[in-house]
């Protein structure tokens, strides 16, 4: 059985080990949503993983639904990640970046026109959006996007792996997970359309694949991956039947030959588990999909070397104490103690909470 720290191979990146950083919003962009400069340092500092998946960048001004998140689609912003990805590859790691859509997750203080966000139906999600000025205020109903704009958020998604490309990220993460546009259109909860793109999970799926076909076409499948959360629940996103849904997105997504899947599922004892028997879809997608999976949530390390033992992940993404911890690789190899998360400095703010946690050399 593998263990956490040997090497793999996601397609066209050669991992040191299986341990990646999930993607972690931190609110920090500057002017323009270009990157922070800080950033550099943050991601540099935790280059031992065998993969950064960066935070979540919007692909478009209105794929945007937080405050302060680093976009993908202008020139500043490419250069201002290209000094993050140098410093990742200077330091021997890995990186790419996770494309975002948020959907009806957005409200119009980020739009362009300031109208309504745009997604599947014209359903609001449950809750509250942050606002720019990191205030809370419900959820608006979006708007149902027309079978004509569909197209121009796929080019939208490829100018944005473009952008990857150039500001040297090794591959893209599609994030297609946690009740954001993509994930909109999977699940029967927020999309109700009638066309080509709603009903049958052949049409629902129709979206995802697309923007797959198409970003693929721009950096080649094996360095791509898709990031999906059949059953968590995040940002409000049912579906009435999930295993219907995912075990055709894992099948449809098999010929691609992805560098890999990346699943957010409870596993067996975690705090994340469970709904609706989710380890034994995750296995089941595993089978479907045939290639690398990743498994995410709430795995300590125990629990993640249980995932790889058990044969139901190749690799496992961790998130909040890989924020803690920038040398949790090392830590985890030394079964050295962990710093504790400071939530109150997760979104917002500068270097407190976000290039200051220790690693073991410095503690
Ligand atoms: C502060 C914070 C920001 C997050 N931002 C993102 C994001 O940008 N994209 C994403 O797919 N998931 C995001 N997530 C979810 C994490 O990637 C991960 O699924 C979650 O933290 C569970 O994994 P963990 O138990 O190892 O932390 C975020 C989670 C946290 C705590």
């Amino acid at each position: 059985m593998p263990s956490l720290f040997d090497p793999i191979a996601l397609g066209a990146l050669a991992l040191s080990n299986r341990i990646v950083m999930a993607p972690l919003t931190r609110s920090r962009a500057v002017e323009g949503e270009v990157p922070n400069p800080l950033a550099i340092e943050y991601y540099a500092q935790r280059a031992s993983t065998g993969l950064i998946i960066s935070e979540a960048t919007q692909i478009s001004p209105q794929g945007q639904g937080y405050p302060n998140t680093p976009g993908i689609f202008t020139d500043a912003q490419v250069a201002g990640w290209k000094p993050v990805t140098d410093a990742v590859h200077a330091k021997g790691g890995k990186i790419v970046a996770q494309l975002w859509h948020v959907g009806r997750i957005s409200i119009p203080d980020y739009q362009p026109d300031g109208g309504p966000a745009v997604a599947p139906s014209a359903i609001a999600a449950v809750g509250n959006a942050m606002r720019p000025d990191f205030s809370m205020t419900p959820f608006e109903t979006p708007r149902a996007l027309t079978l004509e704009e569909i197209p121009g958020i796929v080019a939208d998604y490829v100018h944005a792996a473009e952008m990857a490309k150039k500001a040297g990220f090794d591959g893209v993460e599609v994030h297609a997970a946690n009740g954001y546009l993509i994930d909109q259109f999977l699940k029967d909860g927020s999309n109700q359309r009638d066309d080509r793109y709603g009903g049958s999970v052949e049409n629902r799926a129709r979206f995802l694949l697309e923007v797959v076909t198409a970003v693929v076409a721009v950096l080649g499948a094996d360095r791509v991956g898709v990031r999906l959360s059949p059953s968590n629940g995040a940002n409000s996103a049912m579906d009435s039947d999930p295993a219907s849904i995912f075990l055709h997105v894992a099948a449809a997504l098999k010929p691609f030959g992805l560098a890999y899947l990346h699943l957010i599922e409870g596993e067996p004892d975690t705090p994340m588990s469970i709904k609706g028997g989710a380890p034994e879809l995750a296995a089941r997608m595993r089978e479907a999909f045939g290639g690398p999976l990743m498994l995410n949530g709430g795995l300590t390390k125990a629990l993640a070397q249980k995932a790889l033992d058990d044969g139901r992940a190749d690799l496992v993404s961790i998130g909040v104490p890989v924020l803690a911890n920038p040398d949790l690789v090392e830590r985890w190899d030394q079964d050295a103690p962990l710093n504790t998360p400071d939530t109150s400095t997760f979104y917002g703010g500068g270097a407190k909470g976000y290039t200051d946690y220790p690693a073991l050399s410095a503690s």
